[in-house]
């Protein structure tokens, strides 16, 4: 569904990402992990669009078709969304009314419960909400668009040990049930690229492949469970001499 070629990017003439090689098949939830600084949101907001990334070398395909210099709002009309990190505030737009606009054949009263959002919705989106409170905002917003592949950067950051339930399972309704469609006329078995430094929303999320990306560019692949451990116990150090000894 999502193939990244030897993407190369770069923002105000700075390098950020080089020869970066990842894809996503079809109904297949694959993780991202990093160090803080290594590209990872930068590979996200690339993927989707965002005008600043430059794409100097490679290409980004999604279902067969070369997307690299669509805009945004074309990627997410062909099935692409993102969950941001850090989503900015938006002063004067109600979260009721975004919601409404984004809503693509999804049932926003079934997420809007599970997320526990019915006393934010007459809320100017994002303004003065917690973290967590924007994580489940955002994550609302985006399964109202009912993407094909969901971007996910760091669902679970911010949000409290109680809450991550409710976010895990709200994900893996979205990914595996059609959470957000009414009746039978969502597909269901969604594809996702999540990121994710703890591995909390693993314990909800069946992931498939594990990515690691270290100064820009993905070190090694495999069984993502297996790599956390790794990741907890060794750091990305062998990761990064295991590539360079290749
Ligand atoms: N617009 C920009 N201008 C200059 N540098 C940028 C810009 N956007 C990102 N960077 C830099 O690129 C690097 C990668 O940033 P990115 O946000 O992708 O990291 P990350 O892997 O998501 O880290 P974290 O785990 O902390 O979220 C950082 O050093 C960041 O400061
Ligand atoms: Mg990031």
């Amino acid at each position: 569904m999502l193939k990244i070629e030897d993407l190369t990017v770069e923002v105000n003439g700075k390098l950020l990402l080089h020869d970066v090689n990842l894809e996503v098949k079809k109904g297949y939830t694959n993780v991202l992990f990093g160090p803080n600084g290594a590209g990872k949101s930068a590979l996200m907001r690339t993927i989707m669009g965002f005008s600043e990334y430059r794409v100097v070398k490679g290409r980004i395909l999604f279902n067969g078709k070369d997307i690299t210099e669509l805009p945004v709002d074309e990627r997410a009309r062909l099935g692409l969304g993102i969950m941001m990190q850090r989503p900015p505030d938006m002063s004067g737009i109600k979260l009721k009314d975004l919601v409404k606009v984004l809503s693509k054949g999804t049932n926003p009263e079934t997420l809007v419960k599970n997320l526990d959002m019915k006393r934010f919705m007459d809320r100017d989106v994002n303004v003065g909400f917690s973290g967590g409170e924007i994580k489940r905002s955002e994550l609302l917003q985006l399964a109202a668009q009912n993407p094909s592949l969901y971007l996910l950067d760091e669902p679970e950051s911010g949000v409290d040990l109680v809450s991550i339930e409710q976010v895990g399972m709200t994900i893996k309704g979205l990914l595996e049930e059609g959470l957000n469609c009414p009746g039978e006329s969502c597909e269901k078995g969604k594809s996702a690229l999540i990121i994710t430094h703890t591995g909390q929303v693993l314990d909800y999320v069946n992931a498939d492949r594990g990515y690691i990306l270290c100064n820009g560019t993905v070190m090694c692949s495999g069984n993502p469970l297996k790599m956390l451990e790794e990741i907890k116990s060794r750091g990305y150090e062998e990761c990064i001499k295991c590539r360079l000894m290749k």
